[in-house]
């Protein structure tokens, strides 16, 4: 329909825009270049059709446009949303944005007469700022299937992990021996809450910018709650300019993209250590990592490396969008557009990034027999001596005492703890403990033995880590409801919460 040519004066000679009654020229090449934003923005093309769909049914509802009218609007919009699926229709250089763009495929459909009654009673401001919340409350059901994905691997590797022990660890040291599945479900429980944030996020995205206008409200008679129900709102939000100024939907869920992308992180860290010569606690399988171009021996864990990478852009992509909204006026300013590409980026990156992800967890294979052999060491079992002691009453200040005794007479001499004798046992404890019952000390110095003993709820136990498992399981299941529901609102209620 319009040809980009650029005249003389370096403006656009021919341009469709949405607005431009008021100016002598069009823009310059240098502002439509700036101003453009189809090469991000045409993926909301399906949602701002459907939008248009239920602001014409709004149109007639009101008497703006006839019977007839609202039906040959609803060909055109057919029309339209089959050539944008076909690709027949596409953004031109000359469109400015995907509502402009769309506009034009309109007007060629329906003829400028009927297709120019559309946007009466409606802005791009309040469009623009529907859109993406119909967008992102799509795309968390998305990223929410995927995360369970990660989150099922995870569980099937704690449940195939049995009672293996392997070395616990605060500040990176051998701590206290714990169960393999206590460890990997310690990585369950934050994915889960992640989605748990999706599910609740959803709440708040769960309301219709659509009538607001361009800040404070139409006057044409329109009903903004049908809008907001057939674009699968339960409600609207309730003040025009805080529908049009405010981006906090949209920081809420890139926040909640940017802690997934924290939380894969932190246990792709724990994996790559895992996988070292020196750790070799886990072999990653062939299919989900990566050779060295000159180091035929090398295979590479770089799945957990990208996670672990991406994650910083994703936190990059959250600060942006929080740094662009901090400054401005509350009500729609351009700025506004750079919400966009921040979401798009982390839900691009976590679209192609968590299936991978996934594979590699349900694919690893664990070492059991050096997990075993590495549990107990390091005198892990040392806390395990100060609370035997404290059962046979010994106040703990003096069984930490004794326990850390024990692990300086076993250092010194290049021993673990089971090393020692019964006369050293004996002699450590002799202030507190009758002979006979000192050596007995030896019940709890097997990894399996302290891990049986910590039965305290949430703790590594083999009972307490299956009952986890167990409410994992259904904490899963019923976030799948959500993942596989339509953004409709209504479509999932969660039944429980995590604490
Ligand atoms: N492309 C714009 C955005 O994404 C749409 C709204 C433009 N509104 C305006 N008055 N220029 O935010």
């Amino acid at each position: 329909m319009s040809e980009h040519k650029e005249s003389s004066a370096g403006t656009q000679e021919q341009h469709i825009a949405l607005w431009g009654g008021r100016f002598k020229s069009g823009p310059s090449i240098a502002l439509a270049a700036l101003s453009k934003s189809t090469q991000f923005d045409w993926r909301l093309a399906d949602d701002d059709i459907a939008g248009s769909r239920a602001h014409a049914r709004a149109l007639g509802r009101a008497g703006l446009l006839t019977p007839d009218e609202l039906a040959d609007m609803e060909k055109a919009l057919d029309r339209l949303q089959a050539d944008v699926d076909s690709g027949a229709f596409a953004p031109i250089e000359a469109d400015e944005d995907e509502a402009t763009a769309l506009e034009r495929g309109l007007l060629d459909i329906a003829g400028d007469e009927l297709g120019g009654k559309l946007r009466a009673g409606r802005s791009r401001n309040d469009q623009i700022a529907a859109l993406i919340r119909m967008w992102t409350r799509r795309q968390a059901r998305v990223v929410a299937g995927l995360v369970l994905q990660t989150v099922d691997a995870l569980i099937e590797q704690s449940v195939a992990a049995g009672n293996t022990v392997m070395p616990g660890r605060t500040h990176m040291q051998h701590a206290q021996p714990v169960l393999l599945a206590h460890q990997l479900m310690a990585h369950v429980w934050p994915l889960l809450r992640d989605v748990q944030r999706f599910v609740d996020w959803d709440k708040r995205a769960d309301a219709s910018p659509y009538g607001s206008g361009a800040l404070a409200g139409n006057t044409l008679g329109l009903d903004p709650v049908a809008v907001a129900t057939e674009l699968g709102f339960s409600t609207t939000t309730q003040n025009s300019i805080d529908g049009t100024a405010s981006r906090d939907v949209v920081a809420e869920f890139s926040f909640i993209c940017a802690m997934l992308g924290v939380d894969i992180s932190r246990l792709s860290e724990e994996i790559i250590i895992w996988n070292t010569q020196e750790f070799a606690f886990v072999k990653l399988d062939d299919a989900y990592s990566t050779g060295s171009s000159i180091m035929p021996q090398k295979k590479n864990p770089d799945i957990a490396e990208l996670a672990r990478g991406k994650s910083g852009r994703m936190i990059g992509d959250l600060t942006g969008l929080l740094t662009t909204l901090k400054g401005l006026p509350t009500a729609y300013a351009r700025d506004l557009q750079e919400d966009k590409e921040a979401v798009f980026d982390q839900v691009d990156t976590l679209t192609v990034l968590l299936p991978a992800f996934a594979g590699m967890i349900a694919t690893m294979k664990f070492d059991k027999d050096r997990l075993e052999s590495e549990a107990p060491t390091g005198f892990a079992l040392a806390t395990d001596i100060a609370e035997w002691l404290v059962k046979n009453g010994v106040p703990f200040r003096h069984a930490h005492e004794l326990s850390g005794e024990c692990v300086r007479i076993a250092e010194s001499r290049g021993v673990e703890l089971w090393d020692l004798t019964d006369d050293d046992f004996i002699a450590v404890f002799a202030d507190f403990l009758p002979s006979v019952l000192a050596p007995k000390v030896r019940e709890v110095l097997s990894a399996q033995g302290s891990v049986d003993s910590r039965n305290g709820v949430g703790g590594t136990a083999s009972a307490r880590v299956a009952e986890q498992i167990d409410q994992a399981n259904q904490v899963a299941s019923d976030l799948a409801k959500f993942a596989v529901s339509v953004s409709d609102g209504s479509a999932y209620k969660p039944e429980g919460s995590l604490n």
